[in-house]
């Protein structure tokens, strides 16, 4: 069977992240069901934002560079952001500009988004748990960056009271839409063999 590999980050790098002890239960969850799974922190991928006049002087930064190998080493992709004015957080977007670009000569642009399953999630103290801004990155990640995004997302509102002292959903509803998201997302993961 396929070697499933499944890459997990979230848009916020604060301390006590909500979006991260999303990222983390979706970890967990892929793990139980067998996946390899790989959590980061873009804190550990700090990139100036994107200018094209810095681009063009310096290139990629080292940490574009290295995020591009991270998704190029996995074949699925979970993606927890939170929503800032309705959209994704500046770090997320400035990661992902800077990942879209071309790094070597003749490597197709957005590359790192193609040939690999993608899931997104949100969390929130607010009560659309963030699902704003998801269409949002939907629409950055299909249709910007040809992305392969899967139709199930999981939206947590009332963040705050929404995690138990296990980090698991209190809310039996929500718990399943995630285990069915991390579900679906294995499986297609597998039908791209
Ligand atoms: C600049 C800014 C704008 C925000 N706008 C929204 C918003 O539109 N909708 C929402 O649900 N929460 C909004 N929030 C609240 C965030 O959802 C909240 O800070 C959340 O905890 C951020 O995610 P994190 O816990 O993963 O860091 C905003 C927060 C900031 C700092």
């Amino acid at each position: 069977m396929k070697d499933v590999r499944i890459l997990v980050l979230s848009g916020s790098i604060r301390a006590g992240s909500y979006n991260t002890q999303l990222a983390g239960l979706v970890a967990k969850h892929a793990a139980l069901a067998d996946a390899r799974v790989t959590q980061i922190s873009l804190a550990d991928y700090p990139m100036p934002i994107f200018d094209q006049d810095l681009e063009k002087e310096k290139g990629l930064p080292e940490a574009a560079r290295k995020l591009k190998a991270q998704f190029q080493r996995h074949n699925g992709v979970f993606i927890a952001s939170p929503e800032y004015n309705t959209a994704v957080t500046p770090l997320l977007k400035n990661t992902l500009d800077w990942v879209s670009r071309q790094s070597e000569q003749g490597e197709a642009p957005a590359s790192a988004f193609k040939d690999r399953v993608f899931a997104l999630g949100a969390a929130s103290p607010g009560a659309l748990g963030g699902m704003r801004g998801l269409m949002g990155l939907r629409t950055i990640m299909e249709i910007g960056l040809g992305a392969l995004v899967i139709p199930d997302m999981i939206t947590v509102p009332a963040a705050g009271s929404a995690f138990d002292e296990h980090g698991e959903l209190t809310n039996e509803r929500a718990s399943k839409m995630l285990q069915t998201m991390v579900r679906r997302l294995i499986d297609e993961i597998r039908l791209r063999d």
